[in-house]
């Protein structure tokens, strides 16, 4: 009989611990269709910046500046994992990213300056999309996202800062040969996060 209340007693505590959970999951819940929508144009956007970064990584390994070629790698790779963080997002939430096309990006650029002042813009304007989803997300009283958005709201202020800084570089060196190899040398020693 002892044997028998305590099966009783774990059987409840059980179906407590697991109501309590379909509880939480059904407060969180779906996706509003906007916020559904937006999370899905952010996947196109990261997996645009992964196929940007990979072209001014061809753009740098065409011109033997390998180290600038490997910052880029490293870059194309890191967005086309925060393109993955949007989908796993979008999943976990009960819902479904539709893949659309990607633009191509541009293949030329006329100095490296240039290369870095497109890449530093082009993270300006992830960091406003962002910034767009946080603020939908606050509207939409959806919790769940606004906590998801802020290693993304973090990252920018790294991504834009470390961008800016190649910027302000090769700004400083000019047009001289010796600067330029200085700072792809730098470059070449960005590590994997
Ligand atoms: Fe994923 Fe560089 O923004």
């Amino acid at each position: 009989m002892r044997k028998l209340n305590f099966i009783m007693a774990i059987v409840l505590f059980a179906s407590f611990i697991f109501s309590a959970q379909a509880q939480e999951y059904s407060q969180v819940g779906k996706l509003d269709k906007k916020m559904q929508n937006a999370l899905n144009e952010q996947v196109n956007a990261e997996l645009y910046a992964a196929y940007l970064y990979l072209s001014m990584a061809a753009y740098f390994e065409s011109k033997s500046l390998v180290g600038a070629a490997h910052w880029m790698r490293l870059q194309a790779k890191e967005e086309t994992e925060h393109a993955m963080k949007f989908f796993d997002y979008v999943h976990n939430r009960g819902d479904r990213v539709i893949l659309t096309s990607i633009k191509a990006p541009p293949s030329n650029w006329e100095s490296p300056l240039a290369v870095f002042q497109d890449a530093y813009l082009h993270e300006q304007k992830v960091t406003s999309m962002i910034n767009r989803l946080a603020k939908l997300a606050s509207q939409e009283e959806d919790a769940a996202t606004h906590n998801f958005l802020q290693f993304f709201i973090e990252e920018q202020v790294e991504e834009l800062a470390s961008a800016k800084l190649v910027v302000d570089r090769l700004t400083m060196i000019g047009g001289s040969a010796p600067g330029l190899l200085m700072i792809d040398r730098q470059l070449g020693e960005r590590e994997e996060e």
